[in-house]
């Protein structure tokens, strides 16, 4: 890992920003669960999701970002289902009894980004899609409860990769989570995976996407001919969870959850 670029330490106002961001994607997200049943469209989500932003007087996160060299994302949804592991670009596809959907969100309010992602069962869902969903949120709220003043970056990965390969399953090393506030993306880049102990300290005022990406079967990924969406080289199920987390001196604060949140 690369330690060397600079951890933004948010102040007071900036952090009242965050919240007020990450209220909004937590919102939004309930939202559409809500409609995350048999027969809707990845179009119908993205459609959701913009029109609350329209009416909200956000700004998207997401749609026209355009990383090294990437097309820009064409929208501002991105919508994951079964071997699909990240950034699959809503279409007319409808979703199906079985299928496990994975919802990832980002909004930009008065400057400062929230970003979060939910993996949720299209109606009833096999045994091993139910048990993935459960390992991959159990993860992410693993790395949570290290994310304390004085524990070290590398704690985060440990935490996820623990317990997802505790559980039979593995994690996809190819995205990471990811500092965020005035950017979506800023440094440091916070892996699912690592040895314990390692990189900067946490401190208070730190605000971090953590988004473990657990996969069922292999961790390798192989990418589709949109450039965009990434699925698992073996097409067995994948599944994505995400919260914009601060470290503060009371112990972590998830700023994208709300009551009914993951
Ligand atoms: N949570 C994802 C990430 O941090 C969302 C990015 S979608 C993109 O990579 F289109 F904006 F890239
Ligand atoms: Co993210």
């Amino acid at each position: 890992m690369n330690y060397g670029e600079r951890i933004a330490v948010r102040s007071r106002r900036e952090f009242e920003l965050m919240r007020e961001a990450g209220r909004h994607v937590a919102e939004i997200l309930l939202k559409l669960r809500e409609i995350a049943k048999p027969g809707v469209s990845g179009s119908e989500l993205e459609e959701l999701a913009s029109r609350e932003i329209q009416e909200r007087g956000l700004h998207s996160s997401f749609k026209g970002y355009s990383p090294g060299g990437l097309p820009p994302y064409p929208a501002v949804l991105c919508v994951s289902v079964n071997e699909e592991i990240v950034h699959g670009i809503p279409g007319s596809r409808e979703m199906r009894e079985g299928d496990i959907l994975s919802l990832d969100f980002g909004v930009n309010c008065n400057g400062f980004h929230g970003d979060s992602a939910v993996t949720v069962p299209i109606g009833k869902v096999s045994g091993e899609a139910a048990r993935l969903i459960e390992t991959t949120r159990d993860a992410l709220y693993e790395a949570v409860s290290v994310m304390v003043p004085g524990r070290r970056l590398s704690d985060i990965g440990h935490a996820v990769q623990a317990r997802a390969e505790a559980d039979g399953f593995s994690v996809v090393r190819q995205f990471v989570g990811h500092g965020i506030g005035r950017q979506m993306h800023e440094p440091p880049q916070v892996p699912n995976y690592g040895r314990p102990g390692r990189g900067p300290r946490l401190q208070s005022g730190m605000v971090f996407a953590i988004e473990p990406m657990v996969n069922a079967g292999t961790e390798r990924v192989q990418m589709l001919d949109d450039e965009w969406t990434a699925i698992t080289e073996d097409r067995r199920l994948s599944a994505h969870f995400e919260h914009t987390v601060a470290i503060t001196e009371d112990g972590p604060e998830v700023l994208t959850k709300i009551d009914g949140s993951h």
